[in-house]
């Protein structure tokens, strides 16, 4: 039995502590192959299980986030870090109340951010910790420094992946330089736009024997989600295939990624996103490089 004091200890510090938030970086070697996809129907999914979800969208090609959930995000990042606005200011909600914070167009290259700017990013966003329990990363791809030491301060990596030649040994560079550089040991692939089951495990199977082979990494089969029209037709309307075809074979496919994404542990060690913001700041000390 515990003590009264000794109770209301633990039980002030269950409060004081904020859940530690599981943040998973979205990533592909080459460009075009679902990321940005993946991240909003993959965030929307979650919300849909009751978890409480943040987008930092870091893509910036032109079917970013917000242009894919047909959002038009007045201010972003870059508002906050010439304090002109707080960071729940520039945050805009999508469907299931998840939440979108817009990055800028070399916002989140912390190779080049002052030690002030990273101050307020890591003030910021530690403040939010506590609302939210997923934080998804959307990457633009390749193996720019500002994009792998992006990837590496997440707790989990999902590499996507189509089944062509350039999309694999592409994912397979991606893997080698956050192994090599940065020390990622263990990466999700999701095999996308695939024609059936067999063709997404093909997939990871190639990528899973030349790391094997050559890389010092534990590869998982995160799932494969199908080519579908009714993808193509959703984005279309500025609607995520979850969201607007629920029972498609594609927004199938991602409630059941999504059931193995809200199965994962968040690292103890990283008890709110403010590690993943220290982990940033550390590496572009230790690491980083320009380019
Ligand atoms: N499962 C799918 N079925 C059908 N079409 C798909 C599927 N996934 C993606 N697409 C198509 O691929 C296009 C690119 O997807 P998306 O923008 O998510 O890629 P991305 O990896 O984020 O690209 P970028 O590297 O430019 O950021 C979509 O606009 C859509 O037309
Ligand atoms: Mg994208």
């Amino acid at each position: 039995m515990l003590e009264p004091a000794q109770s209301d200890e633990i039980q002030f510090r269950r409060i004081a502590r904020p859940d530690p938030v599981k943040v998973v970086a979205v990533t592909s070697g080459k460009g075009g192959v679902g990321k940005t996809n993946t991240c909003v129907n993959l965030a929307i999914a979650l919300a849909k299980r009751g978890k409480r979800v943040m987008i930092l969208d870091a893509d910036l090609g032109l079917a970013n986030v917000d242009v894919l959930l047909g959002l038009q995000p007045p201010f972003d990042l870059s508002h906050v870090l010439s304090d002109q606005r707080t960071l729940e200011e520039i945050i805009v909600e999508g469907p299931e109340g998840i939440q979108v914070v817009p990055a800028a167009s070399g916002v989140l290259d912390m190779v080049r951010l002052t030690d002030q700017e990273h101050d307020i990013l890591i003030r910021s966003f530690s403040s939010l910790a506590r609302d939210i329990d997923v934080l998804l990363v959307d990457t633009a791809a390749g193996i720019a420094d500002s994009v792998t030491t992006l990837a590496s301060a997440c707790q989990e990596v999902i590499v996507v992946a189509c089944n062509e030649p350039a999309a694999i040994t592409d994912a397979y560079a991606l893997m080698k330089v956050l192994s090599l550089n940065y020390g990622v040991r263990k990466f999700q692939i999701l095999s996308n736009r695939i024609n059936n089951t067999q063709e997404g495990l093909t997939l990871f199977n190639k990528l899973a024997i030349a790391s094997d082979r050559f890389l010092d990494v534990s590869l998982r089969y995160l799932g494969g989600i199908p080519e579908d029209a009714l993808v193509r037709r959703s984005i279309e309307q500025q609607r995520a295939v979850v969201d607007a075809y629920p029972g498609s074979t594609a927004a199938r496919a991602m409630a059941r990624i999504a059931q193995v994404v809200d199965r994962w542990q968040p690292d103890p060690a990283a008890e709110s996103t403010n590690t993943f913001f220290q982990n940033l700041l550390g590496q572009t000390v230790n690491g980083g490089q320009d380019n």
